[in-house]
């Protein structure tokens, strides 16, 4: 199962897409969290992305690209994927086709979650994320058992350097300029639905499940 995970900064990819990779047994492929690795271990790209990064704007076509190309080879991305956080931008989308038309593969879903933008400001005010297993909270919604440490692994759970109300903002802002128009080139195509992620996790999830099949309608 091929997988793209569509939306703006803050509607659930992450909380959603991890949820799945469990079930298909499929890699969650977050573009965020590969460059944000680069950035921490001080690599070349990473010295290169930071800035973007911190400003809210978009790392380059470049750079991502060469980052899923090289993810897509590996070993466990060979019985399909879930993209999150990629494509943002139509030439992403374009050299994504191509990708996987090189390997006669094709996506199978492209689901789009949607907000309101006060929800997203609110989901990205409070969260917080483990820094070793990557699992994701929220300050009143989903808190971590104890503050500041990850229930799953025991790490410490902190707040991300880009979810500051005036990043938050600038976030939206590229994303309403360069991925939104991403929804009107899958639109129309077999495998794309935009679900409303304003309801629970759990709710969220049952309805992605049933669009692929796996609810308990489905
Ligand atoms: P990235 O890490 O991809 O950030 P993002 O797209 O802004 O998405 P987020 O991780 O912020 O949100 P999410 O949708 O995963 O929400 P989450 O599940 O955490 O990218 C960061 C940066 O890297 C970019 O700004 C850019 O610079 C660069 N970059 C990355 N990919 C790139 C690309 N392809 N091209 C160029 N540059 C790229 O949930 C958020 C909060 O809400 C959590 O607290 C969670 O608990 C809560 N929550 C989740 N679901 C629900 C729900 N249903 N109800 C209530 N609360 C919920």
């Amino acid at each position: 199962m091929n997988i793209v995970l569509l939306g703006p900064p803050g509607v659930g990819k992450g909380t959603q897409a991890k949820i799945l990779s469990t079930i298909y047994q499929i890699p969650q492929i977050s573009t965020g969290d590969m460059l944000r690795s680069a950035v921490n271990a001080g690599t070349p790209l990473g010295l290169q992305a930071k800035a973007q990064m911190q400003a809210g704007g978009l790392v380059s076509d470049d750079v991502v690209i060469g980052l899923i190309r090289e993810r897509l080879r590996a070993e466990d991305a060979r019985n399909g994927f879930i993209l999150d956080g990629f494509p943002r931008t139509v030439a992403q989308a374009e050299t994504l086709d191509r990708m996987l038309a090189e390997s006669q593969q094709q996506l199978d879903a492209v689901l789009h979650l949607t907000a309101p933008d006060e929800e997203i400001v609110r989901r990205l005010s409070g969260r917080a994320l483990c820094t070793r297993c990557g699992a994701i909270f929220h300050q009143s919604s989903n808190p971590p058992r104890q503050a500041g440490v990850c229930d799953v692994c025991g790490d410490s759970v902190v707040r991300r350097e880009d979810d500051s109300p005036e990043i938050i903002r600038e976030r939206l802002r590229v994303y309403a300029q360069q991925t939104a128009p991403l929804v009107q080139y899958y639109a129309g195509r077999s495998g794309y639905a935009s679900v409303s992620a304003v309801e629970s996790p759990d709710s969220v999830q049952a309805t992605l499940l049933r669009l692929l099949g796996r609810g308990r309608d489905g």
